[in-house]
């Protein structure tokens, strides 16, 4: 049954408090190994500044990103025919595009279904793709697999849970915006003016970008707002094209984490210099940020990061700051504050780590490790023990046990107290410089 309740857009938007977050975008494309975009296919040079059909991820991260009957793969890299890669669109390639396509966000229903397919749509058609290759049954009419969704696309793409307020699919047709719920097949009609009409949409970390030409403006996935200095063109940040890279000042730092921290959600944060990296994403691939993106009030290299409950802590010389961890994070009242008033001691510290379901935090001061439980009020270092391992930069207590890094290298302790008490140094290991987006 179609249901158009455009009168509830703006409840919706009052219902979560998502902000655009970021303030910077920073070259998707800046990647490691990355070849130069170049003429090999004379129809198509995406630098000359092209306006795709479609874009969307597959199930491994790959990005596509669609015109007419050519494709790219990934943030760099030539045109090659649509056709082999997805062989069947071809079959019915009577428009000779795509209209729109996604990545399918449906971890609750039926995994083995079409969590992680890619939905193409063409005209009135739907076709749905897994590992490349055409699902048993497809094409299908639109109105069969997505009940009130017009046909001739302009643009679509997910929005899980958490992001939106349910999993959903965002559709777009002209200004108009179609808010599909995967689980009830509900859709809500919004009329988003403001926005550029969009010839495709794309999810890229969490954020949202709507593209028309060959600019994209990123906007909020509920209320549709913009918010900061769009539209930019996409050549700066989502393909390798000479005449439009950021040159030196995208150079890849030194491999010397300055912190490194978890939720309980899993998301894995490491911080080098004015920089993170999510280290837990890798079906978008992985890549650097400045830190300003997330925590628009932290300026500067950061000393240590814990997290604990939903709340993350980040230690900068003698100050504190506590952030709420949805999306996005917003700083608590009252802070920063001085080190000595949140948890009792003077910085600078090196590391802080917290292991889950614990409320004691590990603070990792020159050669010792200072206890503090954060259920206690006030709160004061506990306890103090001299550690064997000097000039470490961060740690991470995960499922695998304490990790202590140090330059380039990481050590693995079973847990906080055999890094108090223990006097054998443990195997090096390497961290892995592609993982971090670092140079050794
Ligand atoms: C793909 O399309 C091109 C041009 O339309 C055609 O020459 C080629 O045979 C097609 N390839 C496949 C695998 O269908
Ligand atoms: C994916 O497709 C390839 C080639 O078509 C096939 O060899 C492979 O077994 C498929 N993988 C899965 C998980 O279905
Ligand atoms: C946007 O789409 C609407 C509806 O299709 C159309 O009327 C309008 O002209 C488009 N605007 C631009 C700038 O293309
Ligand atoms: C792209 O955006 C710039 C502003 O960043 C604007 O000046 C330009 O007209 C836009 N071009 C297109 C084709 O939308």
């Amino acid at each position: 049954m179609k249901q158009l309740l455009v009168f509830l857009c703006g409840c919706l938007a009052l219902a979560t408090s998502f902000a655009a977050p970021a303030h910077h975008d920073v070259m998707m494309a800046d990647h490691p190994h990355v070849q130069e975009d170049s003429h090999h296919h004379a129809k198509f040079d995406r630098c000359k500044g092209i306006e795709f059909d479609a874009i969307a991820p597959d199930e491994k991260g790959n990005t596509f990103f669609f015109k007419g009957d050519h494709l790219w793969k990934g943030f760099s890299g030539p045109a090659e025919l649509a056709n082999g890669t997805f062989k069947e669109l071809d079959e019915y390639h009577h428009l000779g595009h795509v209209d729109a396509a996604f990545r399918m966000h449906n971890k609750d229903g039926d995994p083995l279904k079409d969590h992680d397919h890619i939905f193409f749509f063409l005209g009135d058609k739907v076709f749905s793709y897994y590992n490349h290759s055409l699902e048993k049954g497809y094409p299908l009419e639109i109105q069969q697999v997505f009940p009130g969704i017009p046909c001739h696309l302009d643009a679509a793409v997910e929005c899980p849970k958490g992001e939106c307020i349910t999993d959903s699919v965002l559709f777009f047709k002209g200004h108009e915006v179609y808010s599909f719920d995967i689980k009830t097949k509900t859709v809500k009609k919004k009329l988003w003016n403001h926005l550029p009409n969009c010839t495709s949409a794309f999810r890229w970390l969490e954020h949202y970008y709507c593209f028309h030409g060959h600019n994209f403006t990123r906007f909020n996935p509920v209320s549709g707002e913009v918010e900061g200095n769009y539209p930019k063109d996409a050549r700066r940040y989502f393909m390798r094209c000479q005449d439009f890279g950021h040159g030196a000042e995208h150079r890849k730092p030194r491999c010397k984490l300055d912190a490194m921290s978890m939720d309980d959600t899993g998301k894995t944060y490491a911080f080098i210099e004015s920089m993170y990296i999510r280290l837990d994403s890798h079906r978008d691939g992985s890549h650097p940020f400045p830190i300003t993106r997330s925590w628009k009030e932290v300026s500067g290299r950061v000393d240590a990061v814990f997290n604990h409950g939903d709340r993350i802590y980040i230690i900068q010389g003698n100050q504190i700051y506590i952030y709420k961890s949805a999306t996005p994070y917003t700083l608590i009242e009252g802070y920063p504050k001085p080190l000595k008033d949140e948890l009792g001691i003077e910085g600078p510290v090196n590391a802080a780590f917290l292991c889950a379901n614990e409320h004691v935090v590990h603070i990792i001061k020159g050669q010792k490790m200072l206890d503090i439980d954060l259920a206690a009020t006030p709160r004061a270092a506990k306890s103090e023990f001299p550690l064997s391992i000097a000039d470490i930069d961060a740690a991470i207590c995960d499922a695998e046990g304490v990790k202590v890094y140090v330059g380039a290298k990481y050590y693995l302790y079973q847990s906080p107290r055999i890094l108090a008490m223990g006097k054998i140094m443990p195997v090096a290991h390497k961290i892995s410089p592609e993982k971090f987006g670092c140079e050794e």
